[in-house]
């Protein structure tokens, strides 16, 4: 399983979400910037607890340190917005000061840590697939289903749904599959 491809489908989705709070007025804006919130937070934890603890041995503990300092960064520049909000004098300054951190960190993983990762750290990544799918759950980060089969081959999808305990998973298809796990997910 190719974790980085579900992460991917994250940032998408953080990014839209940006998108949809700057085009919002006022009190539009809240459950919105609730939704960033949860999206955010949630993503950035499990990377810290389960993806970047495991890559350091390929990508070495640079990249680790630097991302966890992101994150850091990440979560003041949120946290700034989120008292700006909705529309105090302000808000639109302090959002896009977030989304410009925000995008610097995802183009350096997309572009350089889950290359490397793909490239030499095909046995990393299958390691780290239960585990992220465990921590996905507790944290209650919910995955479309097509995030899940892009990341992810038949047998993968079957070992994590028996693993997350859903019935009946071995007469599933792939696509059923990566739908119930992506309910379970979301439940
Ligand atoms: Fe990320
Ligand atoms: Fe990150």
């Amino acid at each position: 399983m190719d974790v980085t491809k579900i992460l991917e489908a994250d940032h998408r989705k953080v990014e839209d979400l940006f998108d949809k709070i700057e085009k919002a007025d006022g009190d539009a804006r809240t459950p919105l910037i609730n939704e960033l919130k949860t999206s955010l937070l949630g993503h950035m934890e499990l990377e810290e607890t389960v993806v970047y603890p495991a890559m350091e041995p390929v990508t070495g503990k640079e990249d680790v340190v630097e991302g966890n300092v992101e994150h850091d960064l990440g979560r003041k520049g949120l946290e700034q917005m989120i008292g700006l909000a909705p529309d105090e004098p302000g808000f639109g300054a302090a959002l896009d000061a977030c989304k410009a951190g925000i995008k610097h960190h995802v183009d350096e993983e997309e572009d350089d840590i889950f290359p490397k990762l793909r490239k030499d750290g095909r046995e990393v990544l299958d390691q780290m697939a239960t585990p992220f799918m465990t921590k996905r759950l507790e944290l209650g980060l919910p995955m479309t289903a097509d995030a899940l089969s892009a990341a992810s081959n038949k047998d993968e999808l079957l070992e994590e749904a028996r693993s997350a305990g859903i019935e009946s998973a071995s007469a599933m298809t792939k696509d059923d599959l990566a739908k119930a796990l992506a309910a379970k997910m979301a439940s």
